[in-house]
């Protein structure tokens, strides 16, 4: 599949999702919360009521994340903050809590209905030191150095040039900045065949990087200190109704499977001299 055809399929799932979220439905297109009554476990329970509390409701019920990044970020006050595939805008709503007034924080995203609905959520919200960006991941429409901090909340699994949108976040970073980024990652070999219907799972389009590559790239795109953590890690129970629903053996299929998709916090900087 070509990079323009992935794009545009990504962009369709998500307007559809933004859709949904905006009539109060489930943002989930992929995963149990495909299957009716199931709770997806990759992207159900990952904020604290204390976190999403003041937050619009359609922020909330438009994560699509696999992490919490703001959680684990050191985001500090008056920094500039960016959040790659903003989405409903639910982490970059939180970042512009930590960051204050003297701070701000852009949300990228190259859906349109995303778009809406994050500036819609903003406006209800009553916060004014953030700014939603229509564009890639590959392209980022913001100068040299010009931020503080990366955030990203399963996203980068969904670039068709994951080697461009990681140079394009070192570009942007100041010297020093910091890459602070929740995405499903894959933890050693698993066949072509599982990968694939797993990552259905997972979700709508889904190209997660086995960990020691996401590192490689990383460090080929010229950041250092890279650091992958594990924060959920999945079994076939967890895939098991959306398995048999799609008529895969998922017992068969459990040993390639489990412990091997996860769920991880991917951290690394941005060296402070050339
Ligand atoms: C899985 S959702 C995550 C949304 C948000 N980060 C969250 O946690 O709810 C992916 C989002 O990234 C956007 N996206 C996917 N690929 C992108 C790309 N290459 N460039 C810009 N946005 C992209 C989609 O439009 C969608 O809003």
């Amino acid at each position: 599949m070509s990079e323009t055809n992935i794009r545009d399929i990504v962009r369709e799932k998500y307007g559809e999702a933004a859709k949904r979220a905006a009539t109060g439905g489930s943002a989930c297109c992929g995963g149990a919360s495909a299957i009716a009554g199931g709770k997806d476990p990759i992207t159900s329970s990952l904020y604290g009521a204390n976190e999403t509390l003041g937050l619009p409701s359609a922020a909330v019920s438009a994560s699509l994340g696999c992490g919490n990044p703001t959680a684990l970020a050191e985001l500090n006050e008056g920094e500039t903050v960016l959040d790659l595939g903003s989405g409903g805008g639910i982490d970059v709503l939180l970042s512009s809590r930590r960051v204050g007034s003297a701070g701000k924080v852009y949300g990228l995203d190259m859906t349109d209905e995303m778009l809406a609905l994050a500036r819609e959520n903003q406006r209800v919200a009553r916060v004014t030191n953030v700014e939603f960006l229509k564009g890639e991941l590959e392209n980022i429409p913001l100068p040299d150095g010009s931020v503080d901090v990366i955030i990203s909340n399963c996203v980068v699994n969904l670039s068709a040039d994951k080697d461009r949108a990681l140079s394009e976040a070192f570009r942007v970073l100041r010297p020093g900045g910091r890459f602070a980024v929740s995405d499903v990652v894959v933890r050693g070999e698993v066949p072509t065949e599982v990968r694939k219907n797993v990552e259905l799972w997972i979700g709508c389009l889904a190209g997660a990087l086995e960990e020691n590559e996401f590192e490689a790239k990383l460090t080929r795109a010229g950041f250092r200190e890279v650091e992958i953590v594990p924060t959920r890690v999945y079994d076939v129970d967890d895939a098991r109704d959306f398995l048999s629903a799609a008529g895969i053996d998922s017992d068969a299929l459990a040993p390639q499977v489990d412990g091997k998709f996860m769920s991880a916090f991917v951290r690394a900087k941005k060296p402070a001299k050339g």
